[in-house]
């Protein structure tokens, strides 16, 4: 056993206590990720310190000139990190003393690595907020493409993964546009709720020095300095909803990447998967698996499960700062670059697949997806009661059934033989193409209502 070895534990470790403490400390090798951010926050708090004549302004001119030195040597590979220095904010405070000397010390009056996180995390959350809100506009601009190739083919509607009714195609395209939209709105609000400052709030009670917080949210494009400092340092609501927004979004995706895994099998045929969104199989020469949307759907796990990670984080903290708060960080990268990279997949997946339109009508065709036509025309035609034509249809599914027919091909005979005022007009009703005309309800399938709000949309996403 060595000197520094617990006395306790230390036949296990091979490190001494001095290490694991730095190994479990540091937040280093993570946080990198958010230098640029770091860099920004500082250059325009030591920017607003000469401003109001806390530093002076060669101060200032040196600490800016040397900031962007240390931003340029991280992005080009040469920064050396130390995981003795913990984290970015303090590698970069360090390597700037080495650069600039004597003005690096002044960099951090009136603030504190409390509202210095704060804010680095709310800049890097609100550079991925954007960055989804535009990958779900190009998801969105995926699904109106393929609503408006096929606006008017049938394919059956489902509930239950049952056959239900003939729905069109476009609708169904459609359905996923009115999701991505609240995903894109949703984003939107909790973008603008969290553009505020957190830096000036130094490390909980605000600072004595007469500081500028306006100055620095303005140069930060934050709308206005979070109003109470103790509230600053310690909220993380904002990666909470970016991590619900994100979750609420990959649900979405989810949803879509296991139709895709049905759609796409040999027993549907729905759809066929671009080459470059499948794989093949080393052994069965015939398969065409579709990896991506099934990997989309596993992935969309991991987000779900940061949200509520961060939820553990911060449910036990008083207020303000607990070190705790350092796990902010790992989850909120993993969703975002999961989030990120299940948009680019759906998007590429949506836009190459081909649709197999006869496939879906044939689809569409069986199953007696047209009952609810025969029972609507019963109650329009003979003004039955829609509960006594809804058991009249049943019957003449049931026959149908026998015969081993779909109901537009039942014989009059066969139609009257269960009810005696049925007549020829009933077949009018009974195909897919006439099921989805009539349905012209607002929000309804008819090809006219998909092809109104593919307008729509063309016109907000342009
Ligand atoms: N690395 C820390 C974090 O990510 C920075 C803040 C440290 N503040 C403190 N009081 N120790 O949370």
């Amino acid at each position: 056993m060595t000197k520094d070895q617990n006395q306790m534990w230390g036949g296990r470790f091979a490190a001494g206590p001095d290490a694991i403490m730095e190994a479990i400390n540091a937040s280093i090798g993570f946080d990198q990720r958010m230098a640029a951010q770091d860099i920004q926050g500082s250059r325009a708090h030591a920017n607003m310190l000469a401003a109001v004549g806390i530093i002076s302004d060669t101060d200032a001119d040196a600490i800016g000139e040397g900031l962007l030195t240390v931003l340029s040597e991280i992005e080009g590979g040469t920064f050396q990190f130390s995981t003795a220095l913990e984290d970015i904010h303090m590698n970069v405070e360090a390597r700037l003393k080495e650069l600039v000397g004597e003005p690096a010390g002044r960099l951090h009056t009136a603030r504190s690595r409390n509202d210095q996180v704060a804010t680095d995390f709310r800049l890097w959350v609100r550079d991925q907020m954007d960055a989804a809100i535009e990958g779900v506009d190009a998801l969105m601009r995926a699904f109106l493409a393929q609503a408006e190739a096929g606006a008017d083919w049938v394919m059956p509607g489902f509930t239950h993964l049952q056959t239900a009714q003939p729905v069109t195609w476009g609708h169904h395209m459609l359905a996923y546009v009115e999701m991505l939209s609240r995903d894109k709105s949703r984003m939107q609000d909790a973008r603008r709720r969290m553009n505020e400052s957190p830096l000036g709030a130094a490390a909980l009670a605000g600072t004595s020095f007469p500081i500028d917080r306006q100055m620095t949210a303005d140069a930060l494009g934050f709308d206005r300095p979070c109003a109470n400092s103790l509230d600053a340092v310690s909220d993380r609501d904002f990666a909470l909803e970016f991590l619900s927004c994100a979750s609420i979004c990959a649900m979405h995706l989810s949803r879509f990447a296991e139709e895709l895994v049905i759609w796409s099998s040999a027993q549907f045929r729905f759809v066929t998967l671009s080459d470059r969104f499948s794989t093949g199989s080393s052994i069965m020469p015939q398969k065409k698996n579709p990896d991506a949307a099934e990997l989309l759907r596993a992935k969309i796990g991991r987000i779900f499960g940061a949200n509520v990670a961060l939820m553990m984080v911060m449910k036990g903290l008083p207020l303000t700062y607990s070190k705790d708060m350092q796990e902010d960080k790992e989850q909120v990268f993993d969703a975002a670059d999961n989030l990120m990279l299940g948009l680019a997949a759906m998007t590429g997946m949506v836009s190459d697949m081909t649709a197999n339109r006869d496939h879906l009508r044939a689809a569409a065709a069986s199953g007696f997806s047209t009952a609810t036509d025969l029972a609507d025309w019963l109650v329009r035609a003979l003004g039955m009661p829609f509960r006594d034509a809804h058991h009249v249809t049943g019957s003449l599914v049931a026959l149908a059934e026998k015969r081993g027919v779909d109901l537009p091909d039942l014989s009059l005979v066969d139609m009257q033989s269960v009810h005696a005022d049925i007549t020829q007009d009933v077949f009018t009703v009974l195909s897919v193409e006439a099921s989805v005309t009539s349905r012209t309800s607002f929000g309804g399938t008819a090809p006219d209502n998909v092809r109104a709000q593919i307008k729509h949309w063309k016109e907000v996403l342009a």
